[in-house]
């Protein structure tokens, strides 16, 4: 018998709901809440606002997308943390709600958890290569950046870690200083590509074992630019689009260092990637290009699957649901801890 998943993710700015079919996505609807540019970043309040306004409608989207009935759906998954407690709420709220009424089990799932199972998706023809036990996948997003080796599907280890900010939130505060607009790594990106990633060099950290750090690299920036233009006041708009290719390459060597290094000194070559910067196209060609250096067999996510979406929320959910590991109706968010140790 196929089973019908509902997912919804609602962690920070993106409101979604997927319908999943056992492994296979049939809906992934994202809605992109616009309002948060006007502020350079995430206002929490608006957030959750807007996810309240938003959440009814994406989720009759996937079910009409999915060509299902309501009637049909088996269980109801949703992201439970670490997120915005606002935002996160609203999530939650409606899945208790929509399982009480369609009297369905729920099930809670890890947003970091949740982007690496994203890579147990199947398309139609269920012929996606997956992962296989154990691998690494580094997951990076807007709040987190982690080396994690993955024994199975819910058994997960966090080998590294940023003890600072996380790759995302570097090219975001880095795009920030440039005067860029919010989010600044799909920005930095695009612009990355016709700059040459020479023109500048900043200063990389040296940490022990596998952990990053990102806030070294984003102050670096800040001083760089702030004697440049004491010099000359266009120098970013004359230098953006190298800065930013400089700038990649220096986020991309540091992720690098350390998946290069987990690899050889755990001895696993399955290597996935995760999260939204896991969308740039310059950390997809560095993964790539050590896939024969390193004799890796890799993993990168359909880029609809890399930033925030509920199709993951679905997979993961698949895989609880099958075990029958499901919630209660008095489960609350979190905001920080995770799943993950
Ligand atoms: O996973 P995600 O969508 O949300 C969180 O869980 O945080 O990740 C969002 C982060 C943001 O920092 C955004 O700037 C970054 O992913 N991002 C990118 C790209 N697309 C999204 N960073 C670099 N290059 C991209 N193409
Ligand atoms: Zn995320």
């Amino acid at each position: 018998m196929n089973h019908y998943i509902l997912g919804i993710e609602s962690s920070c700015d993106d409101t979604s709901a997927a319908v999943i079919k056992d492994n296979v996505v049939l809906s992934n609807i994202i809605a992109n809440q616009k309002i948060h540019k006007d502020y350079g970043g995430v206002v929490p309040e608006l957030a959750s606002r807007a996810h309240q306004q938003n959440i009814i409608p994406v989720i009759d989207q996937a079910i009409s997308k999915a060509n299902i009935n309501k009637n049909d759906i088996h269980a109801v998954a949703f992201t439970r943390g670490p997120g915005l407690l606002g935002s996160l709420l609203v999530g939650t709220s409606f899945a208790k709600s929509f399982a009480l009424s369609m009297n369905i089990p729920m099930v809670e799932i890890d947003h970091l958890e949740a982007h690496i199972l994203a890579h147990f998706i199947q398309n139609q023809d269920k012929n996606l290569k997956t992962p296989s036990f154990p691998f690494l996948c580094l997951t990076v997003s807007g709040g987190h950046t982690q080396i994690v080796k993955v024994s199975d599907y819910f058994e997960m280890e966090i080998i590294g870690q940023t003890i600072d900010d996380a790759a995302g939130e570097a090219f975001d505060k880095v795009a920030k200083i440039m005067g860029l607009p919010y989010p600044g790594g799909p920005v930095i990106d695009k612009m990355a590509r016709q700059g040459d990633e020479w023109a500048f060099s900043f200063p990389k950290p040296s940490l022990p074992g596998f952990d990053y750090s990102f806030s070294g690299l984003k102050t670096s920036v800040l001083y760089f630019l702030r004697d440049k233009l004491k010099e000359d006041e266009g120098f970013i708009e004359k230098n953006k689009i190298n800065l930013s290719a400089s700038v990649q390459r220096t986020i991309i060597e540091i992720l690098m260092d350390k998946l290069v290094k987990a690899s050889q000194e755990t001895g696993i070559r399955e290597i996935a990637i995760a999260g939204g910067v896991s969308a740039n196209s310059g950390l997809r060609d560095a993964v790539e290009k050590l896939r024969q250096g390193e004799n890796w067999n890799i993993y990168l996510p359909k880029l609809e699957y890399s930033t925030d979406n509920a199709a993951m929320i679905a997979i993961a959910g698949y895989y609880k649901f099958i075990n029958e590991e499901y919630a209660d109706q008095d489960i609350t968010p979190y905001s920080r801890s995770s799943a993950l140790k």
